[in-house]
């Protein structure tokens, strides 16, 4: 399994690759909006900071 399979939030089985394709491709900019496209981070938000840091490196900065 490569990284990019890899899943980023256990609650709801999201993997990095769905979120990253999500932000980028959705123009995502908050954790708020990666949870109503993706479903990632919005049970027990372990996977928060796993989010925040792939939307840092998509959009360079993120929007709270
Ligand atoms: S691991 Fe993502 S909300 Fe629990």
């Amino acid at each position: 399994m490569s990284q990019k399979d890899e899943t980023i939030c256990t609650c709801n089985d999201v993997s990095r690759q769905k979120v990253e394709n999500a932000i980028s491709e959705k123009g995502l900019k908050t954790i708020e909006e990666v949870g109503d496209h993706t479903d990632a981070g919005t049970m027990c938000g372990g996977c928060v900071d796993e989010i925040y840091l792939l939307l840092e490196k998509i959009n360079g900065k993120v929007e709270l």
